[in-house]
């Protein structure tokens, strides 16, 4: 039973539905770090004040349930076949982060219909007032689906490393999101697994220069995030790193870029998350 508190803070919420944010997190690459990225953000996020729900849109290889140590019953394959609703899909790890769970191993979740897409999105509707954030971890490579999820989000967090193909691919991304031009969204990068801050905004001014010159516009630096070996360990073992080694240099990178999200300026976009998702759905045609 939801108490009058929790009733009350969702009445207020739903009158000012453009304080709510949505952040993609995406790649180009697979394996760069994404999920454990998105799921410690959250937990920052979270310890900093804001409610987070994550929605793990790599719809047919989730891992989000898996670096959060849990086992959720129910997932989007249940929304979509009528079973549940998404009420009855949400699950609180208990870090207290909120997610909606996908599925590992069913093709048709990778290749969702547009109607189907649309369904999610109906139903997230109902239930996004009582979020501040929504962190959206996506699959890798550059699909339809991915690209619309991010060009629909207020920022969206481009994660590399500084091998050349994940670069490669961190600047496809980025060009392609670019290229269609969405009035004030926000690209952040974030430069994962590096051994210090200068190897990481070198990278950044290196893909800005090409950036500047291929598309007129340059992306944001959200941060760098070191090499730990902590993080290896609690994707093993099944915990969120940040929660149990908060002093790990893991922890304290992931804190940093969370507070920069919270603390600077929120891009101003006009339309909702939700307009913007549906109208790309129709017109979106990667080239
Ligand atoms: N900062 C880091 N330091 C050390 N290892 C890291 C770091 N970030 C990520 N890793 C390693 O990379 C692995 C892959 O991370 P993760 O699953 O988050 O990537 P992903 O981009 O979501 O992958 P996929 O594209 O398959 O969804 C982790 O299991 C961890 O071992
Ligand atoms: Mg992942």
């Amino acid at each position: 039973m939801r108490d009058q508190a929790e009733i009350l803070r969702d009445m207020v919420k739903k009158v000012k539905p453009f304080e709510f944010q949505v952040i993609s997190v995406t790649s180009g690459k697979g394996g760069v770090g994404k999920t454990s990225f998105t799921v410690n953000l959250a937990y920052h996020l979270q310890k900093l004040g804001k409610t987070v729900l994550i929605l793990d849109a790599d719809l047919a290889l989730a891992n989000v349930d898996i670096i959060l140590g849990e086992r959720p019953k129910y997932n989007l394959l249940h929304l979509l076949s009528g079973e549940k609703n998404i009420n009855e899909i949400i699950c609180e790890s208990k870090y207290g982060i909120k997610f909606i769970p996908a599925s590992s191993g069913f093709e048709e979740l990778a290749n969702l219909p547009k109607e189907k897409q649309v369904q999610i999105f109906n139903s997230l509707q109902e239930i996004y007032y009582r979020f501040d954030i929504m962190l959206i971890d996506t699959s890798a490579g550059i699909s339809e689906n991915v690209i619309n999820f991010c060009l629909a989000s207020d920022r969206t967090i481009v994660i590399t490393t500084s091998d050349p193909t994940a670069l490669a691919d961190s600047y496809a991304i980025s060009r392609i999101l670019l290229n269609y031009k969405p009035e004030n969204m926000e690209i952040g990068l974030v430069v994962n697994m590096v051994e210090d801050e200068q190897e990481a905004e070198k990278i950044h001014r290196g893909m800005n220069n090409i950036l500047k010159e291929f598309t007129g516009k340059t992306i944001k630096y959200y941060g760098c995030v070191k090499k730990d070996k902590k993080l290896s360990e609690s994707v093993k073992d099944r915990y969120v790193l940040s929660a149990v080694h908060p002093k790990s240099s893991y922890s304290q990178d992931v804190e940093s870029i969370a507070r920069y999200i919270i603390e600077g300026k929120r891009p101003e976009r006009k339309e909702t998350f939700w307009n913007r998702f549906v109208k790309n759905l129709k017109n979106l045609r990667i080239e």
